[in-house]
Formats: structure tokens, C-alpha cells, sequence
């Protein structure tokens, strides 16, 4: 119907409109994030027990002292708590029919504390108890080796001959990821979007003066201005050929630049690529052979998004994106993680820069369903523009899982056509 096709028509042209310019948004006061937070955490902690009977242990055992934390207890902590305290014991539990809480925890300094958990393991009788002393899996090996030795001691072998391995647990745990919270990372990653877009603009880059490092501290100063942190420092660079990173001289007109860039807030960490074209003198679109380098990166984000199947590994997933990869003919490299509680979060690896074949323990983990993944990759292509040169086409976006489509879906959207820069004052004969 006429009508019909006008009005999707007009909500597409909408929807490309947001996603080209993308808006930052404020952080609610710092009370209303920690509400916010508590919220979310009691969410996600309500479920361990039903997370234990799924992976088959009545128990799972988590202890740290101040400043020698678990992993796992960034997550499992409230807002207004900013580090451990004394020892800080939690003792889930599977099943709670014979009275007593679903979870326990203690703040204790004095052996009192290993009277307690005997009462309470007593009067449980677990069978199994999970602790997390993996070997490869940081999310579950966060027991401190003098820890697990004093539990050892003082607990007995009645039960820690019941200690079991469960590393899907804590997988499960921070790679299942909540509804409640996917407003304000979308929000995040717009902010982070925003930021971005500004960076590589007139305002920030003069051609002939600004230097890929002095974008790199505007950004991390468009952080602070704005409340936000980041988990790792961001990276631009002027991308010529193979190299990364690239020459460090000012970005001059006909660069192409790359710049890979995180923000965190409010738990959450978001992680993001993208490209930006400096114009010449007369150009109003970056060359041909740019474009197509980026339209081979955005076909390979659509394949990996493809093969990205809940349930199937890590290299699974990166076997079957390569071949189809090799089928079209496209070259590159894939390296995709989970993302969210941490930048580089729990969940299985598909490829890493340097092992594109196969990534071990890491690459054998299962996908989860509603969970959080950083879309991270490169095509190569030869540019004729820049002498033939093989260049990288970095490209890194986040993606959520919609259960309605059963397919993950770009968390604000995904770059297709390239940031311009319009340099005024400078052409690249006077430079
Ligand atoms: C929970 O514990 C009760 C009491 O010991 C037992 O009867 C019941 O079978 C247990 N339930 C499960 C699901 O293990
Ligand atoms: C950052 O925090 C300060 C202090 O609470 C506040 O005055 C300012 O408006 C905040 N800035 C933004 C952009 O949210």
C-alpha cells in the first residue's frame, strides 16, 4: 500500500538520521546511578541460584580480603561498596527447601568467620561446591592462591574434597546480560558515537597542525568533561598501508584515520572502531578505493553477525565466518569478545589477531544468548588512491541479542560510510 511504503520510507530515512548523528547523553546524579545499579545487581544475583542448578553444583564458594578481590565480586558488589572489606565471604546456595537464604556473606577479621560457614555448610550438606580456581579462565580463577590455601586449613577436607571446577557458572553469570540495562548502554555507545563524530571533525582536527596523539588526549579530556571513564587509553592513528599504528606526523588532507575508542560508565564499558576520511581541496567523498575497503569490512560485520549462533564456539563461529569470507574473497582478520561488565568481558573468543586458526579453552567457550559482543575486525584491501597499498579497514561495533529477531543486533548502529573531515585553510601542495 502507497501509504504504507511512504511511511517506511519516511521511519527509514528517520532511523538513518539518528544514526548519523548521534547525541550525548548526561549521566543521572550519582545517587540515581547507584539506585540504578543496585537494581540491576540484585537482578542478576536473584538468579544464581537457578545458575547452579543449570550447571549442576549445590554450592558455589566466593572469599577475598580487601584489595585481593575475585574477579567475580566487581559484579556482585553494590554500587556504594568500592573495594572487599577485611574478609569478605559469599556462600550461594542451590537449593533452599530446608530453610534458610539462597546466599550468604560475611565482612569478619576474626576466625569467627570459619565457625560460621562450617555451621552454615553443615546445615546444607552440599554434595558439590563450586570454587573458582580455574587455570586459563580469568572470570573463574579469581580465588587468590593464599585464600584457597587458608580455606583449605581451616574449612577441612570434608569439604574440600567436595571443591568442583565450574567455569560456565561465572561465564554464565556476567555474560547473561539484563534488559533493564540495555537503555543506558545503547545511550553509552550514542555518547560514545557522539564523541567520535566530534573528534574527527573541523573542530578538533586542523589540517597540517593536529596530530593523531593530540586527538587521542582531546578524547580523553571529552571523557572527563563529561563524567565518563574509559578502560583503556584511545587510540588514533593515520592509516597509510599495513602499518598499525601508522606515521606520527599532523593529519594532513587525502589521510584516512582510524581511532578505536571505549567509554565506561555505570559498570558498563562499550568498545568502538571506526574510519574517517580527511577531504582534499574539492572532494566531498573519500576516494573510490576507500570505499570499497570499508564496504568489504561491513560485509564481513554481516557475516560474522551471521554466524554468530547462540550455542556454537568461539571457533566454530570463526571458522565458518572465514569461509564464507574466502568464498566472497574478502581478506581480513576477525577477533570478536564479549563485551560489557568489562571491556574485554566473559564470553567465547571468536579469533585473535594472531591466532585466526584457532583459540585455545578461550575459543571453545559456547556463545550465550542475551549477551553482549564487540563486533571486532579487519578487511584488507589494495587502494590504487594510495599506490596500491594494503590497508587495513578496522571496524568495531557492539552488538546486543534481540529476542524477537533471535539474531544480535548493532547496539546503536553500525558505520557505513566514512567521518568526513573538511579541512579549510590548507591544501596538500602547501603542506
Ligand atoms: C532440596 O533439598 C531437599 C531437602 O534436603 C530435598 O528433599 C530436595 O530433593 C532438594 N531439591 C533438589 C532440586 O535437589
Ligand atoms: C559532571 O559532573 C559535575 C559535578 O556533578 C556537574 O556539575 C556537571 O554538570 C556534569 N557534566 C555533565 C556533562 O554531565
Amino acid at each position: 500500500m502507497k501509504t504504507a511504503a511512504v511511511l517506511a520510507v519516511a521511519c527509514l530515512l528517520a532511523s538513518q538520521a539518528v544514526a548519523k548523528s548521534p547525541s550525548y547523553h548526561r549521566l543521572p546524579p550519582l545517587r540515581e546511578q547507584a539506585r540504578l545499579q543496585n537494581e540491576w545487581v540484585a537482578e542478576r544475583t536473584a538468579a544464581i541460584p537457578d545458575l547452579l542448578y543449570k550447571h549442576n553444583v549445590d554450592a558455589w564458594l566466593i572469599s577475598q580480603r580487601e584489595y585481593a578481590e575475585e574477579t567475580i565480586f566487581w559484579v556482585l558488589k553494590s554500587a556504594e561498596t568500592f573495594s572487599a572489606r577485611r574478609r569478605t565471604t559469599y556462600l550461594y546456595m542451590a537449593n533452599t527447601t530446608h530453610g534458610g537464604p539462597a546466599a550468604y556473606s560475611w565482612i569478619d577479621n576474626t576466625p569467627q568467620i570459619w565457625d560460621d560457614i562450617l555451621e552454615v555448610l553443615e546445615r546444607h550438606e552440599p554434595a558439590t561446591i563450586a570454587v573458582n580456581d580455574h587455570q586459563e579462565l580469568a572470570f573463574a580463577s579469581g580465588l587468590h592462591a593464599g585464600e584457597r590455601d587458608i580455606i583449605a586449613a581451616e574449612l577441612g577436607s570434608r569439604w574440600t574434597d567436595r571443591f568442583v571446577l565450574r567455569p560456565l557458572l561465572s561465564l554464565d553469570l556476567i555474560g547473561t546480560q539484563i534488559a533493564a540495562r540495555l537503555d543506558w548502554y545503547r545511550k553509552l555507545q550514542e555518547t560514545a558515537w557522539a564523541m567520535i563524530s566530534k573528534a574527527f571533525s573541523a573542530e578538533v582536527i586542523t589540517a597540517g597542525e593536529t596530530t593523531p596523539a593530540d586527538v587521542e588526549w582531546w578524547l580523553r579530556e571529552e571523557l572527563q568533561a563529561h563524567n565518563l571513564t574509559t578502560w583503556f587509553p584511545p587510540s588514533v592513528s593515520i592509516l597509510v598501508d599495513e602499518r598499525f599504528p601508522g606515521p606520527d606526523r599532523a593529519i594532513a588532507p587525502g589521510d584516512m584515520l582510524h581511532v578505536d575508542f571505549g567509554v565506561t560508565a555505570m559498570g558498563m564499558n562499550t568498545d568502538t572502531q571506526h574510519l574517517a576520511y580527511v577531504l582534499r581541496p574539492g572532494e566531498s567523498e573519500a576516494p573510490r578505493g576507500l570505499r570499497e575497503g570499508l564496504r568489504k569490512a561491513n560485509r564481513m560485520q554481516d557475516i560474522s553477525r551471521e554466524m554468530m549462533r547462540p550455542g556454537r564456539t568461539g571457533n566454530e563461529i570463526l571458522k565458518d565466518t572465514l569461509a564464507q569470507m574466502d568464498k566472497e574473497g574478502i581478506a581480513g582478520k576477525v577477533y570478536s569478545h564479549a563485551v560489557g561488565d568489562w571491556g574485554h568481558a566473559a564470553g567465547a573468543v571468536v579469533g585473535m589477531t594472531n591466532l585466526q586458526d584457532h583459540v585455545p579453552v578461550l575459543g571453545d567457550l559456547p556463545l550465550l544468548s542475551d549477551t553482549w559482543y564487540s563486533v571486532e575486525l579487519y578487511a584488507e584491501h589494495a587502494v590504487p588512491e594510495f599506490g596500491g597499498a594494503t590497508v587495513p579497514f578496522a571496524l568495531e561495533e557492539d552488538v546486543y541479542w534481540d529476542a524477537s529477531t533471535q539474531t544480535f543486533e548493532w547496539l546503536y548502529a553500525r558505520q557505513d560510510e566514512f567521518h568526513l573531515i573538511t579541512t579549510s585553510h590548507l591544501s596538500s601542495e602547501e603542506l
